[in-house]
């Protein structure tokens, strides 16, 4: 798929087989979803347009280039978005944050939207929604569809593990958003959980099964 781009690199994977390891501590996980969401958002920030500017080093006058860090938005989905703003505000330290909460029902596994705040002005910047698990693809496509309803027009997501069947489903709705991926996995199983995975993001982030 176009949209999609998948890091390829031996730092990742080896990252990522510690991550998806069962008996991994709560903290180390923490650790590794902050390291591997900063490496996300450095390849996400590949094509970002930079301003002149002229400086001045304690030797010379230069002409050099910034990044309008104000502009970018992240908005992590609740609650397991969350464990991944540490690590790209570590790249883009001055990046506002929105939050928009959503949950899968369990049952219909469709996601269920309980919260949502972002900057009033939202529509004037560009917007880096952040989730580590891209399932079905039902969370994404909803907070994609909230924050276009708001009139974003420059959107990306950044996930830990996505499953291609997901991947497809966002790429038939809103294939204008570029999805960058740690990893896409073989399936999803009957259960609707990415499989080999690394079970449920949220839990083990927050410690709470
Ligand atoms: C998980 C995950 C995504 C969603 C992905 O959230 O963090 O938001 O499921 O599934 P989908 O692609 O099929 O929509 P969950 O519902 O477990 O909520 P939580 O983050 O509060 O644990
Ligand atoms: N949500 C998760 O946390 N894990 C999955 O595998 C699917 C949805």
């Amino acid at each position: 798929m176009k949209n999609v781009i998948e890091l390829h690199h031996p730092l990742i994977e080896h990252k990522l087989s510690i991550l998806r390891e069962k008996t991994t501590s709560t903290k180390v996980f923490r650790e590794l979803i902050k390291e591997i969401s900063m490496f996300l958002c450095y390849e996400a920030m590949k094509d970002a347009v930079l301003d002149d500017v002229s400086i001045e080093t304690p030797l010379e006058k230069m002409d050099t280039h910034r990044l309008n860090e104000d502009k970018y938005v992240f908005i992590p989905i609740l609650r397991a978005g969350l464990g991944m703003v540490d690590g790209v505000l570590s790249v883009l330290p001055t990046a506002k944050v929105g939050h928009i909460g959503m949950y899968r029902d369990e049952v219909s596994f469709k996601p269920v939207n309980y919260f949502f705040k972002v900057p009033d002005d939202i529509e004037h910047r560009e917007v880096i929604i952040l989730d580590p698990m891209l399932a079905t693809g039902g969370s994404c496509i909803d907070a994609i569809d909230l924050l276009k309803e708001k009139g974003v027009e420059k959107i990306k997501f950044l996930c830990i593990i996505s499953a291609p069947e997901g991947l497809q489903k966002v790429y038939e709705k809103h294939p204008d958003v570029t999805i960058y991926t740690a990893c896409i996995d073989k399936k999803l199983n009957q259960n609707n959980y990415i499989v080999p995975g690394l079970g449920d993001a949220g839990d083990r982030i927050f410690g709470t099964k």
